[in-house]
């Protein structure tokens, strides 16, 4: 038979994915496996968002809606990008999409032609680099590292920027390291956007998950590269609203309208029920938001206080989202059952097989050095895995 398609043999499966299912296999199996590998939040979606869908299945408001979104949930979103992220932005720029992912995809396949290259720091979220080339970009990958708090700033960013450069992928609060990108280095980065032509976009998926009295700063704020910042977000983190499939992109109309026509002829419309649950989500009191952040936060202080102990690993102190990233150098070189850990994916089974605590490789991310560890788990299993953790690696040879 006639080969298949070569770019799609050229797509990584996601790697988070795999080591869920692994875990869900053992677990299957009888194995009393701790996973910390989801970049879920635990909590229950908050019930007034809930009860807004019910009434919308009730409503039967059950049918197609505007492809680029309902009108009051467009509106919903750009006045919160206006009043809380100081984004000048209206409905009309705004697109509803089946998940923040898609939003992001939408963008990619809005912007890139052949060979047009796209800056991804590392460590990145596992979608970014296939997402450039499923839609025939380049991915360039700019190394970041725990000195510099996994950050980086327009002078780091300069030399990787050539000609071809058509957009910057920034992602703050960073999932896998926490990392957030400050006021002062996303000025620099606009400036150098504006010097050498190229999008900028900003995924903040996680803008609600901040610590230590950080505030989240978004790069469409800055009026001189409002027009060439695309802002992508959604619902699945901040509200805890993963299975309901919002995410949404804010930029100028041409990109909205060509994320747009992206749109209408793969998905359509973002499901109607959702879209009201997520305009409820906006309009409705927003409490529990608040409860999750300061959940995450005590959960965070509770990891890196047992883990910062621990020999063999270092844990960086993130300041948002709910991942610890810590790097599992030193454990390299050292063996158990006659086996050598000499990467991130050997550490990553070697947890899973003596501590039964899954976790997630750094290789994923593009850092073969570090571990992701998800907080988004009781404070039970956190603590629970946290001395399985420890534990593990004082028998390693
Ligand atoms: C950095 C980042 N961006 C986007 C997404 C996509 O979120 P959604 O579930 O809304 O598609 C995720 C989900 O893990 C993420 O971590």
């Amino acid at each position: 038979m006639k080969p298949l398609s070569k770019k799609v043999d050229n797509i990584e499966e996601s790697q988070t994915i795999a080591v869920s299912s692994l875990a869900m296999k053992l677990r299957a199996e009888g194995k009393d496996v701790i996973s910390l590998s989801a970049g879920e939040p635990d909590f229950p979606t908050p019930t007034h968002v809930k009860s807004a869908a019910i009434k919308a299945i009730q409503n039967n408001f059950t049918k197609y809606t505007q492809n680029e979104g309902t009108p009051e949930l467009r509106e919903a979103v750009a006045s919160k990008l206006q009043t809380e992220n100081g984004i000048e932005t209206t409905g009309a720029n705004v697109l509803i999409s089946s998940g923040g992912k898609h939003a992001l995809f939408n963008s990619l396949q809005a912007i890139c032609n052949p060979g047009d290259e796209v800056i991804i720091p590392a460590p990145y979220w596992v979608s970014f680099p296939e997402m450039v080339k499923l839609a025939d970009g380049v991915p360039v990958i700019l190394k970041t590292n725990e000195e510099t708090g996994f950050t980086f700033t327009a002078e780091t960013l300069r030399p990787l920027v050539t000609p071809r450069t058509k957009a910057l992928i920034i992602n703050s609060p960073n999932n896998p390291t926490g990392a957030v990108m400050s006021e002062d280095k996303l000025r620099g980065i606009a400036k150098l956007a504006l010097e050498f032509d190229f999008y900028i976009i900003s995924d903040e998926i996680y803008e609600k998950i901040v610590y230590d009295g950080n505030k989240h700063f978004s790069i469409g704020s800055i009026p001189e590269v409002r027009d060439r910042v695309i802002t992508s977000s959604g619902f699945s983190k901040a509200y805890s609203m993963t299975g309901w499939r919002i995410g949404y992109l804010s930029a100028n109309k041409e990109i909205i309208a060509r994320a747009a026509k992206v749109q209408s002829q793969t998905t359509s419309n973002a499901s109607s029920i959702s879209q009201a649950a997520a305009l409820e989500a906006l309009r409705g009191d927003e409490s529990d938001l608040e409860k999750m952040r300061k959940a995450f936060e005590n959960r965070r202080n509770i990891l890196i206080e047992k883990l910062s102990t621990v020999k063999g690993i270092s844990v960086p102190r993130p300041g948002g989202a709910f991942y610890l990233f810590p790097s599992v150098k030193q454990l390299f070189g050292r063996t158990y059952d006659g086996q050598v850990i000499s990467s991130s994916t050997d550490a990553v089974k070697f947890f899973l097989a003596k501590a039964q605590v899954a976790l997630v490789p750094g290789a994923a991310f593009g850092s073969n050095e570090h571990v992701r560890i998800s907080y988004a788990y009781s404070e039970k299993d956190l603590t629970e895995a946290a001395d399985r953790i420890a534990s593990a690696i004082s028998w390693l040879d």
